[in-house]
C-alpha cells in the first residue's frame, strides 16, 4: 500500500522538481568569492562603495583614471583584488579593464559604473559647449561604453545559484536565480528632478536612467539585472568641490539644515544601497532606479 501510494505521487514530485533539478545540471551553484568591478572607485562614493564589498567578501577591482587613487582604496581593502587605470570615456580602456578583470578574477558577477563628474556651475545660455561634451562624456557615453563591455562579458558566463536549497521548494523563483550578473549605474537625484546651473550634468544623469532602463529590459531573460542609484547630496570631494564654485543663491539652497534629514549623505549610505542592488537579496529588482536623498 505504501509503495503504491508513493508510485502516485512520484510524478508529481518530479514535476514539482523538475524545473530545479534541470537547472542544477545547466546552472553552477555559487560557493566561490563574487567579483566586483567599481570605476569611480578612487574616491567618495565608488571608494566606499569597494570598501564595503569587499566587507562583504567580494574580491574587487578598483578602475579609475586615476591610479595612485584606485591603488589606495585597493589598500584599504579587507580581500585581494585588482586596481586598474581606466578612462570610461573610450572602448578601449573599458574593453581593457573589463579583460583586466576577467583574466585576474575570473569574472563580474556585480559592477558599479560610478565615475563621474560635475558640470562648471552655469545657466544653460551660459554653458559651454566643449563642456557639455565633457560631462556627456564621461557620465553618459562612460555609463554606455561600461555597460556594453559588462554586459558582454556577463552573456558569456554561466548564470550561478548562490543558495540552492534555500529555493528548492519555489522552483520558479529558482529558475530565476539563477544570475549571470548585476549592475549598477549611479545616476543622482539631478537624473531625477531639474537642478539650476548644472544642465550638462542634469541630462547625463537622466541619460544614465534611459540607459540602465533601456538594458534592463534587453537582459532580463538572460539574467543580467540593470538598475540605478540616485543620490541626493553626498560628502565627497565632489560635493566640495560643487559648493565652492557654486553661485551664492546656489549654495544656499544646499545648506544642509534646509534638508529633511539636515545633513548630506555619508558615502558609505549609497554603497550599502548599492550592495544590495547588486546582491542575490533581489532577484526580482531590475529597471529600477533607488532615491538615497534622505527625504528630499
Ligand atoms: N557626491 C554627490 O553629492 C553625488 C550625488 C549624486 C550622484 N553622485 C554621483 O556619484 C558618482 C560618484 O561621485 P562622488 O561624489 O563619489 O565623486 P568623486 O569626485 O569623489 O569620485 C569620482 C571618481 O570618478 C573618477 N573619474 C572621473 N572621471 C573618470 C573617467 N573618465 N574614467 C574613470 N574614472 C573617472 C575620479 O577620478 C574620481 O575618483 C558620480 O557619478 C556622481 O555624479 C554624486
Amino acid at each position: 500500500m505504501r509503495f503504491m501510494f508513493l508510485l502516485c505521487i512520484l510524478p508529481s514530485v518530479y514535476i514539482v522538481y523538475m524545473p530545479y533539478w534541470c537547472m542544477s545540471l545547466t546552472m553552477a551553484t555559487d560557493t566561490r568569492k563574487r567579483v566586483a568591478l567599481v570605476t569611480g572607485g578612487g574616491s567618495g562614493i565608488g571608494r566606499a562603495t569597494a570598501v564595503r564589498f569587499a566587507e562583504l567578501g567580494y574580491s574587487c577591482v578598483v578602475a579609475d583614471i586615476d591610479e595612485p587613487s584606485a591603488k589606495e582604496t585597493l589598500g584599504m581593502l579587507q580581500t585581494p583584488g585588482l586596481a586598474v587605470q581606466v578612462d570610461v570615456t573610450m572602448a578601449t580602456s573599458v574593453e581593457a579593464m573589463v579583460t583586466a578583470a576577467v583574466q585576474h578574477l575570473g569574472r563580474i558577477d556585480c559592477a558599479f559604473n560610478c565615475a563621474g563628474i560635475e558640470s562648471a556651475p552655469a545657466k544653460t545660455a551660459d554653458q559651454q559647449e566643449d563642456e557639455f561634451d565633457r560631462v556627456m562624456g564621461v557620465n553618459a557615453k562612460g555609463v554606455w561604453l561600461c555597460l556594453k563591455y559588462e554586459i558582454a562579458q556577463m552573456l558569456q558566463q554561466e548564470p550561478v545559484v548562490s543558495d540552492p536549497a534555500k529555493w528548492a521548494d519555489k522552483p520558479d523563483v529558482c529558475r530565476f536565480r539563477g544570475a549571470r550578473g548585476s549592475i549598477v549605474n549611479a545616476s543622482s537625484l539631478a537624473g531625477l528632478v531639474p537642478l539650476a546651473y548644472t544642465s550638462p550634468y542634469c541630462a547625463s544623469k537622466f541619460a544614465v536612467l534611459g540607459l540602465t532602463k533601456t538594458a534592463a529590459v534587453e537582459y532580463a531573460k538572460d539574467g543580467i539585472r540593470v538598475n540605478a542609484v540616485c543620490p541626493g547630496p553626498v560628502a565627497t570631494p565632489m560635493a566640495d568641490r560643487v559648493l565652492e564654485l557654486s553661485p551664492p543663491d546656489l549654495r544656499a539652497k544646499q545648506d544642509p539644515k534646509l534638508f529633511p534629514v539636515g545633513r548630506f549623505a555619508a558615502p558609505e549610505e549609497v554603497a550599502e544601497a548599492v550592495c544590495w542592488l547588486c546582491s542575490d537579496a533581489c532577484p526580482f529588482t531590475t529597471g529600477e532606479h533607488l532615491k538615497i536623498s534622505g527625504g528630499i
